[in-house]
Formats: structure tokens, sequence, C-alpha cells
């Protein structure tokens, strides 16, 4: 073995889990962004947290509104995956502008990607600083689950997005 970087890490870890960020915009919309880092933290009860960078918007919103929907999306959904993790929705409404087919959904309170396969709906419990990114750790208010879409990965890091098959 030898010592790399963290960032040589997550190749080395993909593919990666994904989720979109969901978030209230002051204006009702729906912010999404794009984040690899989410963990599921407890089954009783149950919680889940994930990172994001202090200056992004979405920390911002889930902060004010205290309130979030992580929505794991599909393979179909691989150009939103790339657009809302590369754009900022503090200047931008990204749903416009990548034009992302949204739905509503019982007792969601953010309107979430069509085309997700899995959908967290969670009130902010805390946020602790790790770092340059803040870890926020949320109570599981409703999970909703598709079998039928294809979960979609990030590979190569975060470079590609794509399914992940399980050889035969
Ligand atoms: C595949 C992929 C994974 C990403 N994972 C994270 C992550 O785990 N945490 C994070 O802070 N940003 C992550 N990003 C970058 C954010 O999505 C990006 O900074 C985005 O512009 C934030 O949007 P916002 O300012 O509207 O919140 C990722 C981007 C991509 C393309």
């Amino acid at each position: 073995m030898e010592s790399i970087s963290l960032a040589k890490a997550s190749q080395l870890t993909s593919p990666n889990p994904l989720t979109l960020v969901c978030t209230q915009r002051p204006d009702g919309k729906t912010n999404v962004a794009t984040v690899s880092w989410w963990t599921y933290l407890s089954f009783n009860p149950n919680m889940v947290a994930f990172a994001m960078a202090k200056t992004s918007y979405s920390g911002e919103r889930v902060r004010e509104a205290g309130v979030v929907a992580l929505a794991m999306p599909g393979t179909e959904l691989a150009d939103v995956v790339m657009g809302c993790g590369s754009r900022t929705g503090r200047k931008t409404d990204k749903v416009e502008e990548f034009g992302i087919a949204m739905q509503a959904l019982p007792e969601v309170p953010v309107e979430v990607p069509q085309g997700s396969y899995l959908v967290v709906s969670c009130k902010l419990k805390e946020f602790v600083e790790v770092g340059d990114h803040y870890l926020y750790i949320c109570d599981v208010d409703e999970v909703l689950g598709d079998g039928d879409v294809s979960a979609a990965f990030a590979w190569g890091g975060y470079s590609r997005i794509a399914g992940a098959t399980i050889a035969e």
C-alpha cells in the first residue's frame, strides 16, 4: 500500500452513494444540490446525516428552514446530478435552469425530482462543524421508496454518474 490523499481514496471507494439534497428556497420553490457524503446514522430512532461545504446554499437553507428531503436519484437523473452539483442555487433557480420535473409527495414538505428511487424526509436536529464542511444530523420523518427505479452512483470519485451492477 502507499500513502494517498483522501480525495484519491474516494476514487477507490467508487461507486460512491448519491443524493439530491432538496431544500426550501424563500420563494417556496426547491433548491436541489448533489451530495455524495450522506449516511444512515440510526434505525431507532431513524436518523441520517449529510456533509456539505460551509459555503453551500443548501446548508444555509436547511439551517434556516429546519427541513430537508434527501432524494436518491435514478440513473435517468444523471444530467440533473451533474448540473445540480456544479452550480449553486444562491444565484440561480436550478429546477428552472435544468428543466427538472418535480413532484410533490405526501408528508414531504419540499418537492423532489421525479425519477428518484428513494426519498428520506427529515427535520434538522443539529449541525456540527467539521473542517471546511458542516455535518447535518437529521431526524427522519418519512421514507418513500420505488424499487423499480435503477439507482445511480458516482464513479471515478465524483466524475461519472451511472448505475452499479453485480456480476452474476
Ligand atoms: C457527484 C457529486 C457529488 C458531490 N458531493 C458533495 C458533497 O458530498 N458535499 C458537498 O458539500 N458538495 C458536494 N458536491 C458539490 C455540490 O453539489 C456543489 O457545491 C453545489 O453547487 C452546491 O449547491 P448549493 O450551493 O445550491 O447548495 C458534489 C457534486 C457532485 C457532482
